[in-house]
């Protein structure tokens, strides 16, 4: 998969409604997600020129520019996902543009990315040109699931050795291993942290599971599936919270 391939598959996405997408674990319509308010709480906002980078439907641009932030365009492949945007949240600040990211041109800030990097072909050539895009003192905040977790660990047993489609749009499966490279490859400071513990080996892992094993499993072992979801239901140790790699989605942030 590449991600020119998934311009359609998004276009198709915001069609039928994101609801219908992604899990209610992690889309409830009614509050900001996790993920946002992380973004959200990372800096301050004020007076700055502000980049999102595969914005979707257009909520987090609309956010920041609510914290005082002077200019914030959104910009996204998908027709349908800037129309909804367009839409949504019509106003000057922020703008949005229907546009692939690598034709977008100007300087900002801050670029933020909220689940778009495991979309990219080439993340660090990507971050690279991403970059030359930044003001002087400007800053990349991006987050993407992160897979050094247990939940992680299991998944990507299944799809590397029995070939299950455990995401349909992923192209890669970060953890901040190649971050802390990345950092150094582009000569920026980089700051990070994990979030969602509880989906990376908790509870919601354990809700999260009793869902996708059967459908991964394409409805056979059964009584495998519940014995092996028993067992690690009572066998994950609650990790601490502050185990700072092991939660569900990371948030990356680096700095010139
Ligand atoms: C997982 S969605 C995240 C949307 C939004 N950032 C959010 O958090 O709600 C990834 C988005 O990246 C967009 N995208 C992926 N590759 C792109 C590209 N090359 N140019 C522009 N947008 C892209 C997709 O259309 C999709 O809207």
């Amino acid at each position: 998969m590449q991600n020119k391939d998934l311009k359609k598959f998004y276009n198709r996405v915001y069609s039928r409604g994101e609801g219908k997408h992604y899990t209610k674990l992690v889309l409830d319509k009614k509050k900001i997600t996790d993920e946002k308010k992380e973004i959200l709480n990372e800096i301050s906002w004020e007076e700055k020129t502000v980049l999102d980078v595969g914005c979707g439907t257009g909520e987090l641009a609309y956010l920041v520019a609510r914290k005082g932030a002077r200019s914030v365009l959104g910009v996204d492949y998908s027709k349908k996902a800037i129309e909804i945007a367009d839409k949504s949240y019509k106003s000057l600040n922020p703008s949005y543009r229907c546009e692939d990211i690598s034709d977008v041109r100007g300087k900002f800030d801050v670029i933020v990315m909220a689940g778009v990097l495991e979309h990219i072909d080439n993340p660090l050539l990507f971050l690279k040109k991403t970059k030359n895009l930044l003001n002087k003192k400007g800053s990349i905040i991006l987050t993407c699931p992160n897979w050094s977790n247990a939940r992680g660990y299991i998944l990507l047993a299944l799809k590397e050795l029995h070939g299950a489609k455990i995401t349909l749009a992923d192209i890669h499966h970060f953890t901040p291993l190649e971050f802390e490279d990345w950092g150094k490859k582009l000569n920026m400071k980089l700051s990070w942290r994990t979030f969602e513990h509880g989906w990376g080996h908790g509870d919601k892992m354990i809700e999260d599971l009793k869902k996708r094993l059967p459908k991964l499993m394409k409805g056979k072992k059964e009584k495998e599936i519940n014995n092996f979801i028993k067992w690690l239901n009572e066998h994950t140790p609650k990790l601490e919270e502050d185990r700072k790699a092991s939660g569900a989605v990371a948030l990356y942030h680096f700095s010139k």
